[in-house]
């Protein structure tokens, strides 16, 4: 993707005293269902805490969109916006940098859906790729209208603070591009020639998508095959050792093919330096799997060392953390109350 052209004004560095164009704004979230693995670290996580000195970064705690496949449980979304935020933070967002937002609490998001609502036909939600995918994953063949809409709840959490920018994973560039679609719509209809809903672009994440410790393409919450950032030394290593590797490599001199390991995987993503060597050893069958697992464990170990010491400073801190979202969704709300205003007023809709 082609982001020059906002990037350019950021390369001016700032001298003390010297007046700074404006930090552009990045908005990007989790849904709250669960807590966050290795999966998330390595697509977008890491990302963020790259992109944290650059832009403007709100995280938001998506419970809203949560509630979309889990409204039979809200005590689950509930404990899992601080869980989120934790994990956030634990990775290495900068509490004084980030504003951390609870969804629910800013009435503009739920406002601006409705009037997006109208701009968006029923079949362009449908055929929405990602909406298919979801929809046969968790085996539902009645889509609720909540969740059918989650994409355009999701411009709006997008355009209530005028985000320039959104860290996403592939999966969500159908949504990102159904956003750009809304904000000109609704621009074009209601402006009068001005820009009242900015239109966002995607800053896609180059990370490889994580496979899950059973094999299964992707690493996920809800498939039980994940590892999870607050998973202690023991039950890394465990988890570990259960990982799906070559399936035809029986004996430990055997030889293997990394391409079909989960374990050769991780390696490249996250023992990037001992890549090659792996898959060589792999190969050769001169290093057999019980031992390249260790190496591997011990690896994700240490990368998980300074986000647990994080960790249990936060979780030793919790109000500190139910104030940190606190104050953040109350600068978003009083952001989103503004923007009502004047989306209310190119509707006509204003008192
Ligand atoms: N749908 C996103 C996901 O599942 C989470 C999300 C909610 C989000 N609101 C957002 C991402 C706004 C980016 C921007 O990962």
């Amino acid at each position: 993707m082609d982001d020059g052209w906002w990037r350019q004004e950021e390369k001016q560095t700032k001298k003390k005293g010297e007046t700074t164009m404006k930090q552009k704004r990045i908005l990007t979230g989790d849904r709250t269902t669960g807590r966050l693995h290795l999966g998330h670290y390595a697509g977008s996580l890491q990302n963020r805490v790259r992109l944290q000195d650059e832009y403007d970064t709100f995280i938001l705690l998506a419970d809203v969109q949560a509630l979309t496949t889990h409204f039979e449980q809200p005590e689950l979304v509930e404990k899992n916006i601080c869980e989120v935020a934790i994990d956030n933070l634990s990775a290495g967002l900068d509490p004084e940098k980030v504003t951390l937002v609870q969804q629910s609490a800013v009435p503009a998001i739920a406002e601006l859906t409705v009037f997006y609502s109208m701009l968006v036909s029923v079949n362009v939600l449908r055929h929405n790729p990602t909406i298919k995918t979801e929809a046969k994953q968790y085996g539902y063949d009645d889509l609720t209208y909540g969740f059918l809409g989650y994409p355009v709840s999701q411009t709006a959490d997008i355009t209530f603070c005028d985000a320039d920018a959104v860290p996403v994973g592939e999966d969500q560039l159908p949504h990102m591009e159904l956003a750009r679609k809304i904000a000109r719509r609704f621009n074009a209809l209601y402006g009068d020639g001005r820009e009242i809903i900015k239109v966002p672009q995607e800053l896609i994440s180059q990370s490889p998508r994580i496979a899950g410790l059973d094999g299964a393409a992707k690493m996920g919450k809800s498939a039980n095959n994940a590892l999870y950032l607050s998973d202690g030394r023991e039950t890394v290593f465990a988890k570990i050792k259960s990982a799906v590797t070559d399936p035809n490599r029986i004996r430990r001199t055997d030889r293997g093919n990394p391409e079909v390991c989960t374990v050769s995987q991780y390696h490249k993503a996250f023992n990037p330096e001992e890549y090659d060597e792996v898959c060589a050893s792999c190969r050769s069958g001169a290093v057999g799997c019980a031992a390249c697992k260790e190496r591997l464990a011990e690896r994700i170990d240490a990368l998980l060392t300074p986000i647990r010491e994080r960790r249990s400073y936060y979780e030793a801190h919790q109000d500190a953390v139910r104030e940190l979202i606190a104050a953040g969704s109350e600068k978003a709300a009083r952001i989103g109350a503004r923007k009502m205003e004047q989306v209310k007023a190119a509707m006509h809709l204003a008192l």
